[in-house]
């Protein structure tokens, strides 16, 4: 494999701030070099500096011309629902019209129509739609990405999706609680099945589970009855809550040791004085909050708090049909009150954290993959200020150019 040199970069630009997860002002601390290079080999990142120490390379080194960039890490996307099948184009008609999105679930839409369409599509048809969706997650910067089963919610499609998104070369969390699918009568019982039937198979795919904690899906109770069997079956934990109702799923995420409790829309101060003091990360989703016109989670309170604050898009088809960590990271510092910094660490260095890849991922610095994003501009800072531009020219993957604009 022959090495690659990105020379005369405007900007080299990494997270600093010490030892991943990143909490309060190290969030904010970057490294910029200016007019540098960034040397790959072997896949990883071997050197990053100034051109005037670069000094003269042997062997076979393709180079690729980094004039009037900035090169930044490739993003990390740490929750999103890609592997999904069909759309839910109707439904956000009738949404614009005023419908709501819990009405529409609670009227059998909503995550079931997406979970007909995806049982409906054939382990074939699911993989061409997570290539199609990995696509324009790659176009926009993601190099390392999650996603989420919770659209079959039967035993077949469940472990279709989780092996979709493995082979796609994403981290596959098992969503087995995502809602109550129709052919059972409650909770309790859908749960009965999830956890005989499906998570003995899941667990040999999947790092994390996830539960939808939330007024009609799945309550404490069950929350806490589902993470606590996927615990001892040696999953990563994860959580939706307190996206429209707190209901106690910051304190279970907490004692359970959950990677994360993700959404927080609805968090108050008392959730955000808990999550502070814990090591459990925040990811927050504002492309969510914006899609059904919510109000933003309390992300200034929590960096300033000192919790572990992580970004990401949400990326579904009922409630974030975005695929862009630069409009997420846009919403992060107009809506949110982040600083532009602060945004790039929680979507790189913490968003790697969550997924449990921190020494992999995330940085631009000798050691990490060599995953790196070019801009065809020389300040980084426009990938949050240019809302909804495309300034993502190059993405780099373990090395080689793996998409240009
Ligand atoms: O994170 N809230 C629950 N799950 C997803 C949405 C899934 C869907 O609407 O299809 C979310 O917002
Ligand atoms: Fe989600």
């Amino acid at each position: 494999m022959s090495a690659l040199l990105v020379r005369d970069l405007a900007q080299v630009v990494s997270p600093a701030g010490g030892r991943a997860p990143l909490r309060g002002a190290a969030l904010r601390e970057l490294r910029v070099v200016e007019n540098g290079y960034v040397l790959c080999e072997g896949g990883r990142i071997s050197r990053v500096g100034g051109m005037s120490g670069l000094g003269r390379l042997n062997g076979d080194v393709r180079e690729l011309d980094g004039r009037g960039r900035a090169a930044l890490p490739g993003l990390v996307d740490c929750h999103t629902h890609a592997c999904f099948a069909g759309d839910r184009v109707g439904e956000f008609e009738l949404r614009a019209g005023g419908a709501g999105y819990e009405e529409l679930h609670a009227a059998g839409g909503g995550i079931l129509s997406t979970v007909r369409a995806t049982r409906a599509a054939g382990e074939d048809g699911l993989a061409a739609a997570l290539r199609r969706h990995r696509a324009w997650m790659r176009a926009c910067g993601t190099t390392t990405w999650e996603a989420k089963s919770g659209y079959g919610l039967d035993r077949d499609t469940e472990l279709a999706q989780l092996r979709a998104v493995r082979d796609a070369g994403g981290a596959p969390t098992w969503l087995g609680a995502h809602a109550v699918p129709p052919e059972f009568e409650d909770a309790d019982s859908y749960l009965d099945f999830a956890l005989g039937e499906v998570l003995p198979e899941a667990v040999r795919i999947a790092e994390a589970a996830d539960v939808f904690l939330e007024r009609g899906a799945f309550d404490a109770l069950q929350a806490r009855r589902y993470l606590e069997a996927c615990r001892e079956a040696g999953l990563a934990l994860r959580l939706h809550a307190d996206q429209f109702t707190e209901a106690g799923g910051i304190g279970l995420a907490i004692e359970l040791g959950a990677r994360s409790v993700d959404h927080l829309e609805a968090t108050g101060p008392g959730g955000v004085g808990l999550l502070a003091a814990s090591d459990v990360a925040a990811v927050l989703l504002p492309v969510a909050a914006l899609f059904l016109g919510r109000s933003m989670p309390p992300a200034r309170a929590l960096v300033d708090a000192g919790a572990i604050v992580a970004l990401a898009t949400d990326f579904n088809p009922g409630s974030a049909y975005c695929e862009s960590l630069p409009v997420a990271m846009s919403l992060a510092c107009t809506q949110m009150g982040m600083a532009p910094a602060e945004a790039l660490a929680a979507c790189t260095v913490n968003a790697a954290h969550v997924l449990g890849r921190a020494d992999r991922v995330g940085r631009v610095e000798p050691g990490y993959a060599a995953d790196l994003v070019l801009l065809d501009v020389p300040d980084w800072r426009y990938l949050a200020y240019h809302l909804g531009g495309e300034h993502v020219a190059v993405v780099i993957e373990g090395g080689d150019v793996a998409w240009e604009r």
